[in-house]
């Protein structure tokens, strides 16, 4: 965890409950190289987690509540009683309500806690912040022993009930496993029928960049329920129980509604494109990484209409300037967010330079670039975040 995200979430602990915490707790956020919109239907995809998260100070309080602040929204705070069903709107306090149910649940002890939540991920950039958030708070809660204890994967799947129960967002499993489980400077390859990962080094000499595009995403959980609900018509009507069982030859042979169709072929080749993914990673073929980045942005932006104009013009600044040295895609849910590039580590500054030329809207204001240079004394590859203009 950076040091000046832990001294904002001890600052707030302390400006708002006049005291210091007993313990901090950290998860981070990720970035996806490859595989979007099919963890939901049990696919495959590599995320691989980013140096920002959120962080959440805790102290212990004898006062049958849970307080909380959170340094993002002006110290605005939250109190409830633990055990009690309540609810909030949508935002930091139902995540908040729901960890803290879920993670009771089993647990005799009602949490009474003290919390102050900071995050340094940008919000609706698609950069997991919600998961981050889920998992920080559960793991500050077991931290202090007021929530049943569990496994990274069982924390994960708690955060994705959280996710489903109290923001009712019909989301996958990929964020939340990527902020419970994933390790620095390695892509995971995750099944997400199986739960089954890998953590694989991002070869040395490849940068990972992850540029922002400036549109947040808005008011679209109900269009991403939406391409769930599509994918789990078109498997239905295949008689599949998700559609990681399809082959593309089912599709023409079913004659599908051709919406349907168009979903059903985006996820089927995509989890193709993680496999092949995996192996140009073993491969150092950065290269085929790159083509395979490209194929899954015009796929998202064709196929599943989950892109949006600025992104794809973000994108195509990145594949002209990287050529066939690397590749570029939109990253996460879609509709806005952020972009993922890679690229060798010796062009990072040309990129750079590039975005800042060519990518015109205010948006490139607040354009971050992650860099896996591959060059440190651990021999595994390192994010930095970099504020490009702040
Ligand atoms: C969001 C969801 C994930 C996943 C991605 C798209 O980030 O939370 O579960 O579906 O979109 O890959």
């Amino acid at each position: 965890m950076n040091a000046a995200l832990k001294d904002r979430a001890r600052h707030a602990f302390a400006r708002q409950f006049g005291q210091e915490p007993d313990g901090l707790a950290f998860a981070p956020g990720r970035v996806n190289l490859i595989g979007d919109h099919v963890d939901y239907n049990d696919g495959l995809v590599l995320p691989l987690v980013l140096p920002l998260g959120t962080s959440v100070a805790w102290g212990r309080n004898n006062l049958g509540t849970m307080r909380a602040v959170a340094a993002d929204f002006n110290d605005e705070s939250d109190s409830f009683i633990p055990g009690r069903k309540s609810t909030a709107t949508p935002g930091w306090k139902a995540y908040l309500r729901g960890m803290s149910a879920v993670l009771q649940s089993a647990c005799g002890d009602a949490p009474q806690l003290d919390l102050a939540i900071a995050g340094d991920l940008p919000r609706g950039a698609g950069l997991s912040s919600s998961a981050s958030l889920c998992v920080a708070l559960g793991r500050a809660l077991q931290a202090s022993g007021a929530a049943v204890q569990t496994t990274p994967v069982e924390l994960a799947q708690a955060a994705q009930r959280t996710e489903h129960e109290f923001a009712h967002v019909a989301c996958g499993i990929m964020d939340q496993m990527a902020a419970a489980c994933g390790q620095a400077g390695h892509a995971m390859l995750l099944d997400c029928r199986s739960l089954e990962m890998q953590h694989l080094p991002i070869p040395d000499g490849w940068a990972v960049l992850v540029v922002q595009s400036g549109v947040t995403r808005g008011l679209v959980d109900g269009a991403y329920n939406l391409r769930r609900k599509q994918c789990n018509d078109a498997a239905r009507r295949l008689g599949l129980a998700s559609l990681r069982e399809a082959r593309l030859s089912d599709l023409a042979a079913a004659a599908l509604p051709e919406i349907e169709a168009r979903r059903a072929q985006h996820v089927i080749e995509e989890i193709a494109r993680v496999e092949s993914a995996t192996n140009c990673l073993a491969n150092d073929d950065l290269a085929g990484f790159g083509r395979l980045l490209n194929a899954s942005h015009a796929s998202l932006r064709d196929l599943f209409e989950v892109s949006h104009p600025q992104v794809d013009r973000l994108v195509d600044i990145l594949q002209r300037a990287v050529g066939n040295n690397g590749g570029a895609r939109m990253t996460g849910g879609g509709f806005g967010g952020a972009v993922v590039a890679v690229a060798p580590g010796g062009e990072v500054q040309r990129l750079k330079n590039t975005i800042a030329d060519e990518y015109s809207s205010s948006a490139a204001e607040t354009i971050q670039l992650a860099c896996g240079c591959g060059r440190h004394a651990s021999g595994k590859t390192q994010c930095t975040l970099q504020d490009q203009h702040q």
